[in-house]
């Protein structure tokens, strides 16, 4: 699994990293919002939980982690996906 520090992320800017983390606060302080992203979350689960893990915990070695990884490095992954440089 690949561990990153944020802090030594080149490619999350103040800005969006900003953002995302007052989004996610925002989110995880409002217990309706929360619900409701959980079940939104949930849809997705299957196909990605089907190489992460249903729990974000992979049971093959060549699949990394999601669980317990740092929000705003998912983010920056997504974000990479997006746009192609990873
Ligand atoms: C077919 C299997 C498969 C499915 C389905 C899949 N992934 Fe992945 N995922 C991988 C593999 C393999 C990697 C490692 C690729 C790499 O290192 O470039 C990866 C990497 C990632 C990473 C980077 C993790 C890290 O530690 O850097 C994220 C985040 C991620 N996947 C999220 C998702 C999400 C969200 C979904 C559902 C929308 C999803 N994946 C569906 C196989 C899968």
């Amino acid at each position: 699994m690949i561990v990153v520090g944020l802090a030594a992320s080149p490619m999350v800017s103040a800005s969006s990293a900003d953002d995302a983390m007052s989004q996610l606060n925002a989110i995880m302080a409002d217990d309706a919002k929360r619900q409701a992203s959980y079940e939104a979350g949930h849809e997705r689960i299957r196909f990605c939980g089907y190489c992460h893990g249903e729990d974000g915990n992979s049971k093959r070695e060549y699949i990394p982690n999601l669980a317990a990884q740092h929000p705003l490095y998912l983010f920056n992954q997504f974000e990479k996906f997006r746009d192609g440089t990873r």
